[in-house]
């Protein structure tokens, strides 16, 4: 790590009544391989959360289904529940040792899982609650009806959904406020630009998961790196700093284990696009 402070210079979202930081950290890879039990070295995995909110990052995503448990849990022990971060988990992925993960909306088991999360995250409410992903054996509306009354009784502040297409956003829209919608979305992967187009119209948080593609961003990486070289900056770094350019909406989480590496992705807010490079790399797939 260095020894200079990054701050995370992203301008501001407000998710229901939280301010958040558009750039965001995701908690997926703090946990063992293939997102499967704990990490090699716990007290790491603690400090890389604890020094995301030192660089500023107020908007930390997680799952029950990450570990499963772990990051949750290791959330939890780094930094408790301040005021000041809004952890946002989700609920709705099982997952077995061979590390598949399997679609489960069950009502009655979102409902065990809201206590579950609450306690590994140590906290009295659960700040944005995600319904993961839709459950082909569960009605969409049930699951989402579920995270409506939860809403409702108090256990959790905000509604989200992940994984959704633009006809199962509406729907979710009918039965609840929704304040943020996760799906895939970066420089290579734009399937989900109708889902963006409605987020931005009705300002809506949408969270792109994968940012910096699963770190495999050489089918634009010539441009990248043309790019980045002009700026001393990596192609990471460029592919986040197009995204927060890409709408006002948008809230990037990416993810990893690293410190060094969240200072990198950090760092990507004190980038300045050129509008000519925001459009090159805007056209360079779309
Ligand atoms: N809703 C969903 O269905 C869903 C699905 C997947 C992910 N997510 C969420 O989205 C977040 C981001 O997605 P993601 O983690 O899959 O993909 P990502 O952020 O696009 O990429 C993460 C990968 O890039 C590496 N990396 C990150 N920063 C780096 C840097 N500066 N230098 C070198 N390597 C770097 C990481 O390895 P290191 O650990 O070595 O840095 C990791 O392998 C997740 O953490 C999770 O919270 C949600």
């Amino acid at each position: 790590m260095s020894d200079e402070t990054i701050t995370n210079e992203s301008d501001t979202f407000e998710i229901g009544d939280t301010t958040v930081h558009r750039l965001g950290f995701g908690a997926m890879r703090i946990t063992g391989e293939d997102i499967i039990g704990a990490p090699d070295d716990e007290d790491t995995a603690r400090e890389v959360v604890r020094h995301a909110v030192d660089c500023g990052v107020d908007l930390i995503d997680t799952a029950d289904s990450y570990g499963p448990a772990v990051s949750e849990r290791l959330i939890g022990e780094a930094i408790g529940d301040p005021d000041d971060v809004l952890v946002a988990t989700k609920a709705g992925l099982l997952r077995n040792d061979d590390g598949d993960w399997i679609a489960h909306g069950d009502p009655d088991y979102i409902r065990n899982q809201v206590l579950t999360s609450l306690d590994r995250l140590q906290a009295d409410t659960i700040d944005l609650y995600q319904f993961h992903r839709p459950d082909d054996d569960t009605p969409f509306e049930d699951s989402v009806a579920t995270f409506a009354e939860l809403k409702d009784e108090g256990f959790v502040d905000e509604v989200g959904v992940s994984n959704v297409s633009a006809e199962q956003l509406d729907q979710a829209r009918e039965q609840v406020e929704v304040a943020t919608v996760q799906n895939r979305y970066n420089l290579n992967d734009r399937g989900s630009r109708e889902v963006l187009e409605i987020c931005e119209d009705e300002d809506i948080g949408f969270i792109p998961w994968a940012p910096i593609d699963g770190d495999d961003l050489d089918e634009h990486g010539d441009l990248l790196d043309e790019i980045a070289d002009e700026h001393d900056a990596t192609r990471r770094q460029v592919a986040l700093a197009w995204l927060l350019e890409r709408a006002d909406v948008m809230l990037p989480i990416p993810g990893t284990s690293d410190p060094d590496h969240l200072e990198s992705n950090v760092a990507a807010t004190q980038l300045s696009l050129s509008d000519d490079e925001v459009q090159r790399l805007t056209e360079a797939a779309d």
